[in-house]
C-alpha cells in the first residue's frame, strides 16, 4: 500500500465529512432494495481493478446511496455520527488487526482495554476488583450480563442445563429486546420473563415491589431485575436507587441497561438521571451511541470481574494457558467472542483527544438540542410530544389542524415518516407509544442546530398538510 492509496481513502472520507455538513444534501437514499440489487447485480470479480477504479466505485457506488448520519436533519435510530479522530483510528486497528483474545496477540490493546474499563468502572462508583469487557453492543453487553446471573444462580448450569424451573428475569415493559432475546437464548423460556409496566415510561417501582413480593410468595426464583437507564422509545430513565432498594431487599441480581443512557455518568448536568447505578451488579454501556465512537464499540462493566469469569467456565488449553494462579490479562475468558476487535483502541483515543469533559459536554449539547425541538413543537399547533425529554430522543406526533381521530392521525404520520425519509430531505423514525403511532427524533448529532430542526419540523409539516388536501409534493432538501 503506497501512502497515495491510503490518502485516496482519506479524501473519501474527508470529502463525505464536508459534504454531509451540508443540509442541502440528500441524507439517504430513495432506492428501493430491488433497485439496489439491480446496482450491484455483477458477477464474482475474477481479477483486480486498478486502486482509483476502485475508490471511484466507493465515491459513486457506495457514498451517495448510503444514510448519511453526519447530515444535520438525520434525527433517526440511535447511532452515532462519529467523532473523527475515532473514524480516523479505524484504519490504525484494522491494520494492526491484534485480535482480543489473548495478551500475546495484542499486548498493548489488551492493556488499553483493562485501562479504560477501570476508567468507567470509577465514573459508575465501582470498587476495586470491578472489571468488565468491550462487547459488540449492548446486545451481547446485556446477554453476558444475564449469563454471568445464571452462573450465580444456578452455577452447574453449564454443564446440567437450567433444569424444569429456572429461576426468571424481571424487566420493565420498555425494556430492549436484547433482554428477552437473552431469557430465549440463556434457556429460561421467554414466556417466564415478567414485564413491569411504566408509569411515565418509567418502570413502575410500585408494581415491581408487588411482582417481586408475589414470586417471593409463590416460590419462584429471580434471576436479575433490568433496569433500563435511557430506554430505547423515550430515552428515559428508571429509578435505580429505588429499584437498587428492592433488589438489595430481596437478594436479586440488578442490571442496568445503560446502553443508551450511561454516557450521562460523562456530564455533571445529567449525572443525577443515574442516582444509585453503582448497586447495579452489572451495567451495559454503549459507547457507539452517546459517547459518539464509530461502530462497534459496546461495554459491559461488573462490580466484582470475578461474576464475570464464572460466567465463562470453559476451559481451552491451546489458547487460555492453565494453572496461572495470578488474574489472567487474557480478555477472552471474560468474552462472549473468540477473535475480537481492538475497539479500546479507538475509545483510547477518543478519550485522548475529547477527554471525558469534552464527550461529556457533546452529551449534554445533544440533550439540549432536543429539548430545542421539545419547545419548538410547545410552540405549535401542528404537533404535539408525547413526553418531556429526558435525554436526546422524543416521540411526537404531527396532529395538523386537530380535525383528525387518532386511528387516521396514525396512519398519516407512518406515511408522513415514510415519504419524509424517501424524500431525503432528512430521515426520523417512528414507533408506537400507548398504541399510537408517533414519529421519534433521536438527536446523534452535534451538527444539528435550531434551524435544522425547525427545517425538519417544516418538512414534515409541509408533507402532513399535503397529504391531507392531495397537494404537489415537493420536498427536496433545502439549505437551513
Ligand atoms: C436501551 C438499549 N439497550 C440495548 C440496545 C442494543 O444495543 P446494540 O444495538 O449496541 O446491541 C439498545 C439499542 O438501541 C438500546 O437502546
Amino acid at each position: 500500500m503506497t501512502p497515495e492509496a491510503g490518502a485516496a481513502f482519506a479524501k473519501l472520507v474527508s470529502d463525505y465529512l464536508a459534504r454531509s455538513r451540508n443540509a442541502a444534501e440528500f441524507v439517504g437514499t430513495s432506492r428501493t432494495p430491488d433497485e439496489l440489487v439491480e446496482c450491484f447485480r455483477e458477477l464474482l470479480p475474477q481479477n483486480g481493478l486498478p486502486l482509483a477504479e476502485v475508490v471511484e466505485r466507493v465515491a459513486h457506488a457506495i457514498l451517495p446511496d448510503s444514510t448519511w448520519l453526519h447530515h444535520p436533519h438525520y434525527l433517526g435510530h440511535q447511532v452515532s455520527a462519529p467523532l473523527p479522530a475515532a473514524i480516523w483510528m479505524e484504519s490504525v486497528i484494522g491494520a494492526l488487526n491484534n485480535s482480543m483474545t489473548v495478551f500475546e496477540m495484542s499486548p498493548v490493546a489488551t492493556i488499553i482495554e483493562a485501562q479504560v474499563v477501570r476508567w468507567m468502572c470509577d465514573l459508575a462508583g465501582y470498587p476495586a476488583g470491578a472489571g468488565g469487557t468491550l462487547t459488540s453492543g449492548g446486545t451481547e453487553a446485556t446477554f453476558t450480563a444475564l449469563l454471568a446471573a445464571r452462573a450465580a444462580a444456578l452455577p452447574h448450569a453449564w454443564e446440567r442445563g437450567v433444569g424444569n424451573e429456572p429461576p426468571v428475569i424481571v424487566c420493565g415493559e420498555h425494556a430492549h429486546y436484547a433482554v428477552m432475546r437473552a431469557a430465549g437464548q440463556l434457556g429460561l423460556g421467554t414466556r417466564t420473563t415478567v414485564t413491569v409496566p411504566s408509569r411515565e415510561f418509567r418502570m413502575d417501582v410500585i408494581v415491581l415491589a408487588q411482582r417481586l413480593e408475589e414470586l417471593h410468595r409463590a416460590g419462584t426464583r429471580v434471576m436479575a431485575v433490568v433496569a433500563t437507564a435511557g430506554s430505547t422509545a423515550t430515552g428515559s430513565f428508571d429509578d435505580l436507587e429505588a429499584i437498587g432498594n428492592l433488589c438489595e431487599q430481596h437478594g436479586v441480581w440488578l442490571h442496568v441497561d445503560g446502553a443508551h443512557g450511561a454516557s450521562a455518568l460523562l456530564s455533571p448536568a445529567h449525572l443525577h438521571r443515574l442516582r444509585g447505578i453503582q448497586r447495579a451488579r452489572s451495567i451495559a454501556w454503549d459507547p457507539h451511541k452517546m459517547m459518539l465512537l464509530p461502530l462497534s464499540a459496546g461495554m459491559l462493566l461488573m462490580r466484582d470481574e470475578r461474576d464475570l469469569e464464572a460466567a465463562f467456565t470453559q476451559r481451552a488449553p491451546y489458547i487460555f494457558h492453565e494453572g496461572e494462579e495470578e488474574r489472567t490479562w487474557d480478555q477472552g475468558v471474560r468474552s462472549f467472542l473468540c477473535s475480537r476487535r481492538a475497539d479500546a483502541l479507538k475509545f483510547w483515543v477518543a478519550l485522548q483527544r475529547y477527554g471525558a469533559g469534552g464527550i461529556g459536554a457533546l452529551y449534554e449539547h445533544l440533550c439540549d438540542t432536543t429539548r430545542v425541538l421539545y419547545d419548538s413543537i410547545e410552540q405549535r399547533d401542528d404537533f404535539e410530544s408525547m413526553h418531556e425529554p429526558e435525554s436526546n430522543i422524543l416521540c411526537f406526533r404531527y396532529v395538523g389542524s386537530g380535525a383528525l381521530n387518532d386511528a387516521q392521525l396514525d396512519a398519516l404520520n407512518l406515511e408522513i415518516r415514510t415519504q419524509y425519509n424517501a424524500s431525503g430531505a432528512g430521515w426520523i423514525t417512528t414507533t408506537v407509544l400507548g398504541q399510537r403511532r408517533t414519529l421519534r427524533a433521536t438527536i446523534m448529532n452535534p451538527r444539528t442546530n435550531a434551524g435544522h430542526i425547525s427545517a425538519v419540523l417544516d418538512g414534515l409539516s409541509r408533507l402532513g398538510r399535503r397529504m391531507q388536501t392531495g397537494e404537489e409534493l415537493d420536498l427536496e432538501p433545502q439549505e437551513a
